[in-house]
């Protein structure tokens, strides 16, 4: 720590840099000197504060007062006057959904739109999404070797976010380019020229959200949570707001499937880096429920989530001022040894691998998190009994997207023998 008068900024906490190769390959890896030494710092090139340990993440999710969660969705990078420009023409103005909404607004709309992501309607998820992956499978099992990343883990999510939400299941492919554009958007680092292309892209994302919007009011029984968001609209439109439909359609879409298909794909580069584990798993499918876990632990898809401070506060002893900013690592807090013995390890026996906060934690906590975890049970239970002998190719480099929230590589090349597929010799 330095000393009175001198600069409060330590070298490392100085030098912290969350769109460096090294800690987009490995933040939880990068930021072990931070849960060591200096577990609440300020990084003044990011401008936030950054948080690090396990008890310390938590703390700051479940008290979302002193922690408003206003700025999960701003900008990190302020936009150029030329992107500004491109947003305005298509009068873009994403505003408060749930996930950045705060109390007591928030909890008003949570509730009454927790109805669809409850156990039953799940359970009524389950054979589509069984259906969907098998029939992927079906399409690429003889072949020999698949990207599981197009083959399967981003469709899949997609289709299914758009069945749950009730908007019709068109333009897949433009989705995909809408989502990533958001991302690089709200959690890139863009160049001065990508800001125009992004700011294109995310303003097209806008209009498209509204068009479905209007067609979708035009069916009043139409099924699907964004149908029963409109109709709350209309019933109350104080607590479900006009606005929050437009922006809500637009972050659910992203928040819907790219997190899924993110930590699915980390789901099996981390089992299929670890033969002995994937074995075990193969041989024994009951150990699959508490393997997701795990990997949505040791190599979640969303790595790191934003606070506001509303006052002067503190954390871990460390002085806080209003209106801070907040980085707060859960992928960091997820390898704390304090709370997570061997925290590095790959133990998909461990009993406390729930705790994790890759889904962050309190009233905030992911509307969504079964069905995730439901589709990467369903994605690991059909590729594990089909393609037991499937190996990660040799000759592939992982990319990540350069942004602050999500992680994933963006693509994942697997191998194996169809001549030992285990329904040909028991078909
Ligand atoms: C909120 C992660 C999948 C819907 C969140 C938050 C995180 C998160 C970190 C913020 C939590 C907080 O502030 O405490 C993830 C991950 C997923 C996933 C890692 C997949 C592995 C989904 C899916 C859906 C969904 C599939 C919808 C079908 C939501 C909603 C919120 C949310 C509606 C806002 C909740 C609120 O603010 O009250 N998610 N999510 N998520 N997520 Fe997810």
């Amino acid at each position: 720590r330095a000393g009175a008068g001198a600069c409060p900024v330590s070298a490392q906490a100085q030098a912290f840099d969350p769109f460096s190769a090294e800690y987009l390959a490995n933040p939880a890896e990068a930021l072990k000197w931070s849960r060591d030494q200096e577990p609440v710092f300020y990084n003044p090139e990011l401008g936030y504060w950054v948080v690090s340990r396990y008890e310390d993440v938590k703390a700051v999710f479940r008290d979302n007062v002193t922690f408003s969660p206003s700025i999960a969705l701003e900008r990190v990078v302020p936009p150029s006057e030329e992107a500004m420009e491109t947003l305005k023409r298509y009068k873009y103005q994403l505003n408060r959904t749930l996930v950045n909404e705060d109390e007591p607004a928030h909890m008003e709309r949570r509730r009454v739109l927790m109805e669809h992501f409850l156990p039953g309607n799940l359970a009524a998820k389950e054979e589509m999404i069984r259906e969907l992956t098998r029939e992927k499978v079906d399409a690429f099992v003889d072949s020999g070797r698949v990207d599981l990343v197009e083959a399967m883990f981003w469709e899949i999510p997609l289709t299914v976010a758009l069945h749950f939400l009730g908007v019709p299941k068109e333009d897949m492919g433009a989705l995909k380019e809408f989502s990533v554009a958001h991302t690089v958007n709200t959690w890139g680092k863009p160049s001065p020229e990508q800001q125009v292309k992004v700011a294109d892209a995310v303003g097209r994302f806008w209009q498209y959200a509204g068009q479905v919007l209007d067609k979708m009011r035009k069916q009043p029984d139409g099924t699907g949570w964004m149908h029963h968001a409109i109709r709350m609209n209309a019933e109350m439109p104080d607590v479900v707001t006009g606005s929050y439909l437009h922006s809500m359609m637009m972050a659910i879409i992203v928040a819907g499937h790219e997190t899924t298909t993110l930590a699915s794909t980390n789901a099996l580069k981390l089992l299929l880096s670890n033969r002995v584990v994937w074995e075990r798993i193969c041989k024994d499918p009951e150990l699959i429920p508490n393997a997701v876990e795990e990997c949505l632990r040791l190599e979640g898809s969303v790595v790191a989530w934003r606070r506001r401070a509303t006052c002067d506060t503190e954390i871990a002893g460390v002085a806080i001022p209003a209106e801070a900013k907040l980085l707060i690592v859960s992928a960091s807090a997820n390898h704390d040894y304090r709370h997570f013995e061997n925290g590095d390890l790959l133990d998909i026996y461990r009993d406390n691998a729930a705790e994790h906060l890759t889904f962050g934690y309190g009233s905030h906590q992911c509307m969504g998190k079964n069905f995730a975890r439901l589709e990467m049970r369903i994605f690991i239970e059909e590729l594990s009994r089909r393609l037991p002998h499937m190996r990660l190719a040799e000759d592939q480099d992982f990319t990540y997207l350069p942004n602050l929230a999500f992680r994933g590589p963006e693509k994942l090349i697997v191998e194996w023998d169809p001549a030992d597929n285990p329904e040909r010799a028991d078909p």
